[in-house]
Formats: C-alpha cells, sequence, structure tokens
C-alpha cells in the first residue's frame, strides 16, 4: 500500500481520471476548495445519500425528512448564534501574505516563514448574498452554513403537520455553504458541502439516553456502509471545545491519513439541549412549545443532533476502499467499496466484438434494475482492471460458449472468484448476489 501522503495524491488523481471528483472551474485553473462530482462521483455520493436516508428516516416509524431552502432569513442567524459567534479573528504574514487563524500563530510569528503578522482581523464564515435588485443592508440574506436551522424554524410547521409523539427526528440532507479561511484536504474541508443531519427532539431528562443510543447507531452505520471498525473512533468533547449551543458532543473520527494525530472528523453527535428552540422564540416571538398528545402539558423539547459530511464520508469509503495488489503477475488498484454503494453494480464484457449483440441483450436484461456499464474496448485483462478501479463488484462475461449453452459468466472483485450462470436466472442471481453476497450463488 501506498505512503500516507501517496495515497491521497493517488486518490486525487484516480478521482480525476476516472470521474469521481473534478477540481470546479478546472479549466480556469479551478475554484480553490470547490468540487464537482463527476459521472462515477455522483452515482457515489447519491448511493451514501440514500443509505443514510434508509438507515435514518425510511426504516424510522419517528423519523421525519425535510428539504429546505438554502437561502435563509437572516434572522435565523441572529438566533442561532452564528452572526455573534461564527467568525474567527485572522492574521497575514506581511511577508510571505500566508493568512492564519489568530489562535494559530500564538508566538506572533508566521508559522511558515518566522515573518510579522498582522493585527488580528475578524473574518466572518458566513456567505452573504442581497435578495432582491437593491443591494443594501435590508437586503443581505445568508447561504445556510449548516441545515439543521431550518429544521428548528419549521418545528411547529412540522408538529402542527404531523401531530407526532416525543420522541421523534427530523432529518435533511442537503448543501451548506462556509467561508472557511483554509479550505483543504480534497473534499474533506470545502467552502461548498453537504450535510446529512438529523435533530431529535426529546425530553431533556431523556437526552443523555438518546445521546448514547445515536453515538451507536451512527457508529454501525458507518460499519454498514463498509468501513473498517479499525479506521474509526469515538472522542468526546472537553469542556473548552463545545459548541455555544452544547451540553456534550461526540465526534466520530476517520483516520484520514492527513488529519493531526492521524484522526479527523466525521460527524458530531451533540446534545443541543433546548438552546435553538428557546432562541428562535425569542428572537421570532412565536410559541415554540411542544403540547403533548393529551394536551395536558407543554414543554420545550431538548434535541440530540446526528450531523455528518457527505464529503467526508465520500472521502472516508473511497480511502477505506483503496487497495493495490497484484493479480495474475500485473499490479492492479482496485476499489473495495460495498456493492451498495459502487457507482456501478455490474459491467458486461463481450469476450470479443463479434459477441457485442448478444451481449447487448445481457445488459438490456439487467440495466432496469441496476447500473450497468457496457464496455468492448481492450483485452478481457484490462476490462476487468478498468472495473475493478472503478470499484464495480461484479462483471458479467459473454463468450463464445455463451451462444451456445445461454450462460454467462459472473466474476466477483475482490476474490476473483467466477461462476457460471444460465440467462433464465441471472437476473435472480443478482438479486441474491445483492441481497446475501457471493455465496448465494457460488454454492
Ligand atoms: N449542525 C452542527 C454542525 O454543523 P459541524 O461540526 O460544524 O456541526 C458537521 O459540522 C459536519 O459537517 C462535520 O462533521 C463535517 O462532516 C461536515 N463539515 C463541516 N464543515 C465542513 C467543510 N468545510 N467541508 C466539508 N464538510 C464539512
Amino acid at each position: 500500500m501506498p505512503s500516507d501522503d501517496d495515497l491521497m495524491k493517488k486518490l486525487v488523481s484516480l478521482c480525476k481520471r476516472l470521474g469521481f471528483v473534478f477540481p470546479s472551474g478546472d479549466i480556469y485553473g479551478g475554484l480553490q476548495s470547490a468540487w464537482d462530482y463527476g459521472p462515477l462521483g455522483v452515482e457515489l455520493k447519491r448511493n451514501i445519500e440514500a443509505a443514510w436516508w434508509d438507515a435514518m428516516v425510511r426504516t424510522r416509524e419517528n423519523v421525519f425528512g425535510v428539504d429546505t431552502a438554502i437561502i435563509t432569513h437572516p434572522d435565523t442567524w441572529k438566533a442561532s448564534g452564528h452572526v455573534e459567534h461564527f467568525h474567527d479573528p485572522l492574521v497575514d504574514c506581511l511577508d510571505c501574505k500566508a493568512r492564519w487563524r489568530a489562535d494559530q500563530t500564538a508566538d506572533g510569528r508566521c508559522p511558515d516563514c518566522g515573518g510579522r503578522l498582522t493585527e488580528p482581523r475578524d473574518f466572518g464564515l458566513m456567505f452573504r448574498t442581497h435578495m432582491g435588485a437593491v443591494e443594501d443592508e435590508a437586503a443581505v440574506v445568508y447561504l445556510r452554513p449548516e441545515t439543521c436551522q431550518s429544521i428548528f424554524t419549521n418545528f411547529r410547521n412540522i408538529t402542527n403537520a404531523l401531530r407526532p409523539r416525543l420522541p421523534f427526528g427530523v432529518a435533511q440532507i442537503g448543501k451548506a455553504f462556509r467561508n472557511e479561511i483554509t479550505a483543504r484536504n480534497f473534499v474533506f474541508r470545502s467552502r461548498e458541502f453537504e450535510q446529512m443531519e438529523m435533530e431529535f427532539f426529546c425530553r431533556g431528562e431523556e437526552a443523555p439516553r438518546w445521546m448514547e443510543y445515536w453515538i451507536s447507531e451512527r457508529l454501525s452505520w458507518y460499519g454498514s456502509i463498509g468501513i473498517r471498525s479499525g479506521n474509526l473512533r469515538l472522542r468526546e468533547h472537553s469542556k473548552e471545545e463545545l459548541a455555544h449551543y452544547a451540553a456534550g458532543c461526540t465526534d466520530i473520527e476517520y483516520a484520514f491519513p492527513f488529519s493531526p494525530g492521524g484522526f479527523g472528523e466525521l460527524e458530531g453527535i451533540a446534545n443541543r439541549t433546548d438552546f435553538d428552540l428557546r432562541a428562535h422564540m425569542a428572537v421570532s416571538g412565536q410559541n415554540l412549545e411542544y403540547i403533548d398528545q393529551a394536551g395536558n402539558e407543554k414543554l420545550i423539547p431538548h434535541v440530540v443532533e446526528t450531523s455528518g459530511g457527505v464529503g467526508r464520508t465520500f472521502l472516508a469509503v473511497l480511502l477505506d476502499a483503496y487497495f493495490e495488489d497484484v493479480i495474475e503477475g500485473r499490479d492492479r488498484v482496485v476499489l473495495r467499496l460495498a456493492p451498495a454503494l459502487a457507482p456501478v453494480k455490474i459491467a458486461v464484457l463481450p469476450l470479443s466484438r463479434k459477441l457485442e449483440e448478444g451481449a447487448a441483450r445481457v445488459a438490456s436484461m439487467l440495466r432496469p434494475r441496476w447500473k450497468v456499464d457496457f464496455d468492448v474496448t481492450g483485452s478481457i485483462g484490462k476490462r476487468y482492471r478498468r472495473q475493478d478501479e472503478t470499484g464495480t463488484p461484479y462483471c458479467v462475461t459473454f463468450d463464445f460458449d455463451s451462444l451456445e449453452d445461454s450462460a454467462v459468466t459472473i466474476r466477483e472483485r475482490d476474490s476473483l472468484a467466477q461462476v457460471r450462470v444460465s440467462l433464465d436466472r441471472l437476473v435472480e442471481a443478482f438479486r441474491d448476489l445483492f441481497d446475501k453476497g457471493w455465496g448465494a450463488v457460488a454454492g
């Protein structure tokens, strides 16, 4: 396996070459810290989001989804504390022009070149824009820096619409924007990114128990999408580190190769108490109390939040799946992605161009159910390696015997094991493969 530095370089280059992730505005030299997901990347990203939505919303009786606007009412961020707290003092180096957070330059000299620094200045992390034709202060709106606040501002709409019983959750996947001072490490820290957040409303005295529950659920979710447990760890925030709204927070961290100390944040699970609902009540003047079903108790629920990043999960999944090995005397790169996440599920490969027509019929049998690639160019060995590098779990080879026996060979990416399956059983075989794994058809 490559060293940590090499691994990141190789992965970033693989992402561009195969069409997972491109630098945004590439032909203009790239827009620093913005990334575009390519044809393979968007499939992987959507599969991650679908796995999260299935686990957090679809399969749960008491968690509901929303999809709210990115442009947000400015009062939202007064109430949340972002206008007051969401900025860092910055200093610039007078010699090399590098920019630093003031707390990173404790001895008053540039960490890069030892040069003199400017006085600290505040740097707002929210993206501001104007709504409507006139660009004055009254027209200022913000692109949301986190998705959760619109869940709080919709709290009354949601409870009026659904009359849910406590405890219940509201979840959302969507874009967030932060004018990060130093955006770096590929999609790990960008200025435009996506979050997967769930706010779980419960009684205050039950919040510590729900914290434990959600930490354990979220940790096992990362396992369920194939991330090795040895590369994950939990880290509880110290009191000094806690955000202004949190009574407790535990991060799920991944062994990102560039992270100081070997691990970096994937997701935070926080006990936000009743801070947000109370703050929105104070600023909006609206009543956001919850009235229980019997109508005899009013309370402000507390919130346990699970807040993860799509980009960071995407990167962790790729890092975890990246392997270099040697098969049949040749080097190969293989992405051992969980089949549910793989951007292409099945590749259909005719052994010769003469077999293209029959193979195309096989691809059309499979396409209504799965994302199928059809590849006729190059030797069969090269085509297998291309699919291995893409993370495709299964290849179907249509050979000259297929014309006689109406059967094809399925090859499994990781073990390289092969099995012959008749065409009239092929769809069923793949259903079994995706549900139960290789053992279900190989035996
Ligand atoms: N609502 C709470 C909240 O937003 P956060 O720790 O600031 O908490 C939650 O962000 C998650 O969002 C992080 O764990 C990370 O996965 C993702 N995230 C935050 N900033 C990011 C950035 N600049 N680029 C990519 N992902 C980011």
